[in-house]
């Protein structure tokens, strides 16, 4: 479906944000040929700036759409510089979540944007984190809603563009023999982790004040799970999609003493040295912020009671993936593995890198024994290297007004209830674990499974 002409206005424009995905993206996806770009800054425009914002794409031709404003956007009187050309417009907040209340009244106010547009429509775009716990997270979303829709907000997570993430509900929902398993009868545990080699770098300033749980957890992490564990919606719709996973965040439990937090010392990646998080620039010589967690949650319901769902995510580590692993409980068996019983089946779903999907089963090896052996879809070989980048999927569906990749404000709620527990654990015992950069975490985590009785896939 061809998308339609519209004005796309970017506040924050001279961010990092800005010019390493969303122009990129908008470069990629077809624009209608009069969509223009209006990128808005508080810097002052010069020769320099345009090449910043094509140093990311190799696709100049994007430029003839961009128009670049220098204003400071708490100064209402400055609205009145912002010209759109188009009725159907799209307000993307690449800013800080403190700017967001700001940046919405104004843009009302001035006429710019309106609940009812006369013609047209009127859409607003942000980023995450939405707010930093969920007491001003309902308050950002009270004051963005005393201006505008649900249906006119598009909250971004941008683990929900990526292609195997949207990959799990037509997996789940079009192929019976996963179907069929898909629950605690047959599903022993399930692990998701999100690992990243990336230090915090130059964001330390910002990531010191947040820490794992609520840059990560918060959001990619339970955006996942409620995919995964989601009953089946009544219609691939995004109102049927959001009320299913709403349910799931509903009927979480954090289970007691499952929360393991660490914080990386100084170490080596690749060979190269990482400092301690400690003396990252931004970040405060006393730090007790996570850059690691790990935990274990349950899911009350009928589907998955005894099922537990461990989630882990870190920086610094000594590789970078993101993956989904759900391991089958073990049957009879007539042989034996390598180390006594045989392996048990695993699906594996590679979000990142290497995109695609595995299933671990046993085979006859060499010798007569049950090995495991792995089936292996690999999204690139199958579809080719031109897989799409999550922002050129999501900048897309906002132009179609097509909602189901985004957060729904009661999922963002409920998830920030669940996060704002897991902090309070923390308060509580205080523990942060100390890992060398370059490991896969602290130990301690690897000791939470181990108390089950499972491990880590891949360990
Ligand atoms: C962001 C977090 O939301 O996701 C970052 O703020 C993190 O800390 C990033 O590095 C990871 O995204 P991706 O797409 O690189 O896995």
């Amino acid at each position: 479906m061809a998308l339609p002409a519209c004005s796309i206005v970017i506040f924050g424009a001279t961010g990092d944000l800005t010019k390493r995905k969303l122009i990129p993206a908008l470069a990629k996806i077809p624009l209608a040929k009069s969509t223009e770009i209006v990128l808005i800054g508080r810097r002052a425009d010069n020769a320099g700036l345009r090449n910043e914002f094509l140093a990311f794409t190799k696709d100049a031709k994007i430029a003839k759409r961009f128009r670049y404003i220098q204003m400071d956007f708490n100064k209402f009187d400055e609205y009145k510089n912002i010209e759109v050309k188009h009725d159907n417009r799209i307000f993307y907040l690449a800013t800080g979540p403190e700017s967001f209340p700001t940046i919405t009244k104004y843009l009302e106010r001035a006429g710019l944007a309106s609940p009812k547009p006369a013609r047209g429509w009127h859409r607003l775009v942000f980023e995450k984190p939405f707010g930093y716990d969920l007491q001003s997270a309902q308050k950002l979303n009270h004051e963005l809603t005393q201006c505008f829709t649900e249906d006119q907000i598009y909250r971004i997570d941008h683990y929900l563009g990526k292609e195997l993430v949207q990959n799990i509900l037509v997996v789940r929902f079009s192929n019976p023999i996963f179907e069929r398993l898909w629950n605690g009868r047959y599903v022993d545990n399930v692990q998701i982790s999100v690992m990243e080699q990336h230090a915090v770098g130059s964001r330390g300033a910002y990531y010191d004040q947040s820490g794992a749980l609520r840059d990560m957890v918060q959001n990619h992490l339970l955006q996942i799970l409620s995919l995964i564990a989601m009953e089946a919606p009544t219609t691939a719709e995004s109102g049927d999609v959001h009320d299913e996973k709403v349910k799931v965040l509903r009927q979480l439990r954090y289970v007691p003493d499952s929360l393991v937090l660490g914080q990386y010392a100084a170490g080596s990646i690749s060979g190269k040295h990482v400092p301690d998080y400690k003396d990252e620039d931004g970040v405060g010589k006393r730090s007790r912020t996570e850059t690691y967690a790990a935990l274990a949650l349950a899911i009350d319901n009928q589907r998955w009671m005894g099922t537990p769902f461990y989630l882990r995510t870190g920086k610094a580590t000594g590789s970078s993936y993101a993956e989904v692993v759900m391991t089958f409980k073990r049957g009879s068996s007539l042989f034996h593995g390598k180390n006594g019983q045989p392996a048990p089946n695993k699906l594996i779903l590679r979000i990142q890198p290497d995109e695609g999907m595995r299933l671990q089963f046993n085979l006859k090896g060499n010798d007569c024994c049950a090995d495991p052996v792995l089936m292996d879809f690999s999204h690139k070989a199958e579809f080719g290297m031109n897989t799409p980048e999550a922002y050129e999927r999501l900048l897309a569906d906002v132009q179609r007004g097509d909602q189901t990749l985004f957060s729904r404000w009661d999922e963002v709620e409920h998830a920030w209830r669940i996060v704002d527990g897991l902090r309070k654990v923390h308060g509580k015992t205080g523990k942060l674990h100390a890992y060398r950069a370059g490991t896969s975490g602290p130990e301690e985590a690897k000791k939470l499974l181990a108390r089950d009785g499972r491990s880590w896939h891949g360990q």
